[in-house]
């Protein structure tokens, strides 16, 4: 149980990864907030943590906008009496080459992805500045973070900035207590790491060429890594960016 009585914190948290990373905190002992703009897919992912006898609860915000994150946090401290581990997991997926990029699509992905993050961390950072301490994990990509993919430029633009945000902010809060990491997967086993138009059987023939490891990852991998990061066992790790690729970026 290495998170019992921990108030853990997933954004995005309804669906692929933040669903997953939730089920795997509330099995070791944590009380967590999923949040998201949708609540029904929140409220099917506390439903899932309930019957297997853990605690949750589901909070709608949109990351983007800071009045409706700082509501979010203000919740939290509320209903449980602080924050101890946010996992910055909230994020799209949009396509374009730089030459004709849609700028609707381009804020949204910079809007989400980036600017969601910055939100997300000044107002947890302030709660555990309060608590006199915290975790944070932020959830970057392989693509932008490590390596290029043609036509997905913003996207990659936003994600290797989550990174050089994540690792100044490492530097700015360790000596308050609060340890901070970025987790850079590669395609893991959710509709986002499917190209239009691809069925699961098409992205399974394509990663067994494309990746070392030969396909893509599955939900119990990536949350290993988030929770092991989130982690007393993570202590002396600070700033690290952790690649969860499958041998892509070598
Ligand atoms: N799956 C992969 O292969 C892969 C690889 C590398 C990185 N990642 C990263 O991992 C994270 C999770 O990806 P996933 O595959 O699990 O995708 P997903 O199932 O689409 O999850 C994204 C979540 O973010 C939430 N979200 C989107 N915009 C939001 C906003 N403005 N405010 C609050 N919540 C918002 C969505 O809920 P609502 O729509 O209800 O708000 C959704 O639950 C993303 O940051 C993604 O970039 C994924």
């Amino acid at each position: 149980m290495k998170f019992q009585d921990k108030v853990v914190l997933v954004t995005g948290g309804g669906s692929g990864i933040g669903q997953a990373a939730a089920l795997g905190f509330a099995r070791e002992g944590a009380t967590v907030v999923v949040a998201g703009r949708r609540r029904e897919p929140l409220e099917q992912t506390v439903k899932l943590i309930e019957a297997e006898g853990g605690r949750a609860t589901a909070l709608t915000a949109d990351v983007t906008s800071s009045a409706e994150v700082a509501r979010l946090i203000g919740e939290i401290v509320e209903r449980h009496g602080g924050l101890d581990v946010a996992v910055n997991n909230a994020g799209v997926l949009t396509s374009g080459q730089a030459g004709d990029i849609d700028e609707d699509d381009w804020a949204r992905t910079i809007d989400t992805n980036l600017t969601g993050v910055m939100l997300s961390m000044k107002h947890e950072i302030a709660a555990m500045r309060e608590r006199g301490g915290g975790v944070i994990v932020n959830v970057s990509s392989q693509i932008g973070a490590h390596k290029r993919l043609p036509g997905f430029g913003a996207y990659a633009a936003s994600k290797a900035a989550v990174a050089a945000l994540t690792r100044t902010a490492a530097l700015e809060y360790i000596r308050e207590g609060i340890r901070i990491n970025v987790i850079s997967p590669g395609p893991h086993d959710t509709p986002m790491s499917m190209r239009p138009g691809e069925t699961e059987a098409d992205r399974a023939e394509r990663v067994k060429h494309q990746l070392p490891i030969g396909r893509v990852g599955t939900m119990d991998e990536i949350t290993g890594a988030i929770l092991w990061l989130a982690s007393a066992d993570a202590g002396f790790t600070v700033g690290h960016d952790l690649v969860v690729d499958g041998g892509s970026t070598l």
